[in-house]
C-alpha cells in the first residue's frame, strides 16, 4: 500500500488567517499523515489470531487508523474548502441550501451554531439517501460520522485551528471561515455527488 504523503496547501495565509496560524495547523495535519503510515506498516505485522475486543494489538491499530485517517481526509477538505475571499455559493450548491435551510441565511445561521456547538468539527454533507445536505456536528475525528454522506464543507473548530490568531474569539474565527469558503470546491463536490446514479 503506497504511503500518504502530504498535499501542500494553494495558500500561505488568507485574509484573518495568519501564515503562522496556518502553518502551525499543517504541522498538525502532517502528524496525521505520518501517524497514518505507521499504522499501515505494522498492520500487517499484527497477530490476528490475538484479535480481542477489550484489547489487542489488531484492535488499538484498527481504531487509531480510523481517526488518524479522517484525520488525514477532514484537514484536507478543510485545507482545500478555504481561500477564495468573498466568494459567492455557485448555483446548485446554493440550490440545495435553500432547498434544505430555505433561505441561504438560515442555512449559515445553522452552520454558525454549529461552529460554536462542535468539540472538533462542522460539516455540511450531502446524503446520498435522502439526496439533500445536511449540516452535521462530529466532536472528534471519528465520531459522529453519518454512513452514505459526502462531506461538501468541512469547518475545524479545534483551538489550534484558531488560537494564534484569535485565542478564545470562536466566533471571530468563524466570521474569517465563512469570509474564505472557497465556494467552486464546495460546488464541485456536490456536482460529484448529483452525478452518481439515483440524482
Ligand atoms: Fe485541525
Amino acid at each position: 500500500m503506497p504511503a500518504f504523503e502530504p498535499k501542500p496547501l494553494k495558500y500561505r495565509s488568507l485574509p484573518g488567517l495568519s501564515e503562522t496560524q496556518l502553518a502551525e495547523h499543517y504541522k498538525l495535519y502532517v502528524g496525521y499523515v505520518n501517524k497514518t503510515n505507521e499504522i499501515r506498516e505494522k498492520l500487517p505485522r499484527a497477530d490476528r489470531r490475538q484479535a480481542n475486543a477489550t484489547y489487542s494489538d489488531y484492535r488499538e491499530l484498527k481504531l487509531e487508523e480510523t481517526f488518524s485517517l479522517n484525520g488525514i481526509k477532514l484537514h484536507e477538505l478543510y485545507f482545500d474548502n478555504l481561500g477564495m475571499a468573498g466568494g459567492r455559493p455557485g448555483e446548485e450548491i446554493a440550490y440545495h441550501l435553500r432547498r434544505s435551510f430555505g433561505s441561504l441565511e438560515n442555512w449559515m445561521q445553522d452552520f454558525y451554531a454549529l461552529g460554536l456547538a462542535a468539540r472538533g468539527w462542522g460539516i455540511l454533507a450531502f446524503d446520498l439517501d435522502e439526496r439533500e445536505v445536511r449540516n452535521f456536528l462530529q466532536d472528534a475525528h471519528k465520531a459522529g460520522v453519518i454512513t452514505h454522506t459526502v462531506p461538501l464543507l468541512v469547518l475545524d473548530v479545534y483551538e489550534h485551528a484558531y488560537f494564534i490568531d484569535y485565542m478564545t474569539d470562536r466566533k471571530a474565527y468563524l466570521n474569517t471561515f465563512f469570509r474564505n469558503i472557497d465556494w467552486d470546491v464546495v460546488n464541485n463536490r456536490l456536482r460529484r455527488c448529483l452525478q452518481k446514479p439515483g440524482a
